[in-house]
């Protein structure tokens, strides 16, 4: 039978992009060179050599996406700055052509009555900055606090809505302890570092908005439910190991002032003691959150896995995507309802929820379809729509992504957009999912079911 779903009035129905996944032109206009940049240009990081060199031509063609955006009804845009196209080397000196380039992004979508959502740091640490230590130098909080402030003075009167950072734990799971991001450290001791340095930066740009800043911002968090594969104690502390590591590593500190215990089982000597007052930083006051869910875990003691002694069991009557994620959107019902309860109901946006499948190729003139993904948004809104019943106090959904895009080290292989992109010729073609969700817009959801 079809239901009818709720969700609230001003509902911000939007999606999501990140500079070096999208921009191209990495290094234009006097942009200096990201860890991203650096990354992709050393040989073997990349699925088939590729970079973000033009990527979605996206800096120069801003003007035609904003455009398709605001055909397909889209409320809100989430895209990230590049800090090294403000400042090329990371601190000081400001280049104003990359200032300038994020104030056309902005007037444009306001021109469409679009919402403009800015994060700050979506993993493109500037190379200079990596130089000196990068996440590992305790003063890259005061360096991201002044790269923030310089663009809260610039574009805050029309920009109602920052992200601090996107997905810390991928900053430092990726980046510091299994290596398979930029800057590709596989270290124990470097990780735990990077981490608090990260929540450092997070609540210095804070202060620094509440006293500069007069609207809203908030941090970008991944979740992934953890469900013990048994009962076994075993079994049972190796969820909350995995759990502690990926779900509360950042969000206790930041919303309840401490670091959860299992961190120190985990990384043993390699978790260090903080000075008490960083938690008064990290634990500044926030206006929202922004959760990011694509997967569930069901998890297992495993010895050989490291450092977690922890890992995934794979399901047998399940779908999974291409990145090879289960596709679960109960578990996004449950984590939001576990946010609620165990941090007070704060104010939630989705900020990414997608899956990268198959897509056939693009044909001019014809339609794409894009049957999974489909579903898969459907399915995922009405976990949201289950949440909000459930007293959940959600603002906004965001979907991941816009376009196709560079997958970070998968390079091309994976499409997670709800529009299609011919790398060979840029052409972008909504598919499926973007009529389908522009269906939802139109409605403000109240017919997820019935729509195509
Ligand atoms: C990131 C995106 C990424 C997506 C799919 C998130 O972890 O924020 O940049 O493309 O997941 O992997």
């Amino acid at each position: 039978m079809k239901q009818s779903y709720t969700f609230p009035e001003n509902f911000l129905w939007g999606a999501a992009t990140s500079a070096y996944q999208v921009e191209g032109s990495p290094l234009a206009d006097g942009a200096g060179a990201s860890i991203w940049q650096r990354f992709a240009h050393t040989p073997g990081r990349m699925h088939d050599g590729d970079t973000g060199d033009v990527a979605c031509d996206h800096y120069r063609r801003y003007r035609d996406d904003i455009a398709l955006m605001g055909e397909l009804g889209l409320k809100a845009y989430r895209f990230s700055i590049a800090w090294a196209r403000v400042l090329p080397e990371g601190k000081d000196r400001v280049n104003a052509a990359g200032l300038d380039f994020y104030e056309r992004l902005v007037d444009t979508l306001l021109e469409h009555g679009i919402e403009p959502m800015a994060t700050l740091y979506h993993w493109d640490l500037p190379a200079a900055l990596d130089d000196r230590g990068g996440w590992l130098n305790p003063d890259v909080a005061s360096w991201f606090a002044d790269y923030a402030q310089t663009m809260f003075r610039r574009l805050d009167g029309r920009v109602k809505l920052w992200a601090t950072l996107n997905e810390p734990w991928v900053v430092t799971d990726g980046g510091y302890l299994q290596g398979a991001l930029a800057p590709g450290h596989r270290n124990r001791f470097e990780a735990p570092i990077a981490t608090h340095n990260l929540l450092r930066a997070h609540g210095m740009a804070v202060r620094a908005y509440r006293a500069a800043g007069k609207h809203r911002i908030g941090l970008v968090v991944n979740l992934e439910p953890k469900y013990p594969a048994s009962q076994s104690p075993e079994d049972v502390a190796a969820t909350a190991r995995a759990d502690a590591y990926m779900n509360r590593q950042y969000l206790d500190p930041v919303l309840l002032g401490r670091y959860p215990a299992e961190l120190t089982e985990i990384f043993g000597e390699a978790w260090p003691q903080r000075p008490e007052e960083d938690y008064l930083l990290i634990r500044e006051p926030l206006d929202f959150l922004g959760i990011n869910y694509y997967t569930r875990n069901v998890t297992r003691y495993d010895p050989d896995a490291w450092p977690l002694r922890a890992s995934g069991v794979r399901q047998r009557q399940a779908t999974y995507t291409e990145t090879g994620w289960e596709v679960f959107p109960q578990g996004l019902t449950d984590i939001l309802i576990w946010v609620k309860d165990r941090f007070g109901n704060p104010p939630v946006y989705i900020t990414e929820n997608g899956a990268a499948f198959y897509d056939p190729p693009a044909v001019a003139g014809e339609r794409l379809s894009d049957p999974l993904r489909v579903d898969y948004l459907r399915r995922h809104l009405c976990a949201v729509a289950d949440a909000i019943k459930a007293g959940c106090d959600l603002r906004g959904y965001f979907a991941w992504s816009f376009l196709d895009n560079l997958e970070w080290s998968l390079g091309f292989s994976k499409r997670f957009g709800i529009v299609h992109v011919d790398f060979e010729t840029q052409r972008r073609t909504p598919k499926a999912s973007a009529r389908y969700y522009s269906g939802v817009i139109a409605t403000n959801g109240s017919k997820l079911d019935n729509l195509e």
